[in-house]
């Protein structure tokens, strides 16, 4: 069966730091996440071209990121732009990382999951969050994303969901990790009328709802 596509959230903007990266998965597939120096974040398979190592185990240096194993760089368009071994040599066009297209959108890294840089954009109700929004946590659940979305009463698939958390209204994005294993990624949008709000409470609010979606959904 056919992957779905679209955009979808693999972690809040919040939780990576410029020159930092992160592994994830969507579908099962290895990503790694990563923000340069300039502040912009990209999502690649998460496997150097050479050898296969873990890019998420590497280094971010500047607008590269350096894998651990043999210390190849690749620029942020995934193209290879230095071999320690061969420092002076021209790296050739065909040795690349695979990259997909990344947005930022309502506190949230997106990744285009088999979609190109100028799809219609399934995060424009992110993009409608004009007002800045709040980092409230990521949940990584051992259920399925199906059984994450039922248990937050939103359709499966990609996009916000708006969510109740505890009293407090909250934006919500599920992430399909693998089979029985999902994330939530949360923000707090910013609201005149409730500003202020229980961050701390609200962050005891996402381990009841973690617990809640574990234990009654098997
Ligand atoms: S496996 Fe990445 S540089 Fe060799």
């Amino acid at each position: 069966m056919d992957e779905p596509t679209g955009w979808y959230a693999v972690a809040l903007s919040a939780d990576l730091e410029p020159g930092t990266s992160a592994g994830t998965r969507l579908f099962g597939h290895e990503l790694v996440v990563w923000r340069d120096a300039a502040g912009l974040a990209h999502v690649w398979e998460d496997r150097c071209p050479h050898r296969g190592m873990r890019l998420s185990f590497g280094f971010v240096r500047g607008d590269h990121i350096a894998c651990l194993y043999h210390g190849w760089q690749y620029d942020t368009a995934g193209q290879c732009r230095y071999i320690p071994a061969h420092p002076d040599l021209a790296v050739g066009p065909m040795i690349r990382a695979r990259t997909s297209p990344c947005q930022e959108r309502a506190g949230m890294i997106w990744v285009g999951w088999g979609t190109e840089a100028g799809d219609a954009d399934a995060t424009e109700e992110g993009a409608a969050v004009a007002a800045p929004v709040t980092p409230l946590r990521s949940l990584y659940l051992d259920v399925s994303a199906e059984r994450l979305a039922t248990a937050l009463g939103c359709p499966p698939g990609t996009g916000l969901v708006h969510f109740d958390l505890a009293g407090s209204p909250v934006l919500v994005a599920v992430q399909p990790l693998a089979g029985a294993a999902s994330a939530a990624h949360i923000v707090v949008p910013a609201s005149p009328a409730a500003p202020g709000a229980d961050l701390a409470g609200l962050a005891s609010a996402c381990t009841a709802l973690r617990r809640h979606v574990e234990g009654t959904l098997p």
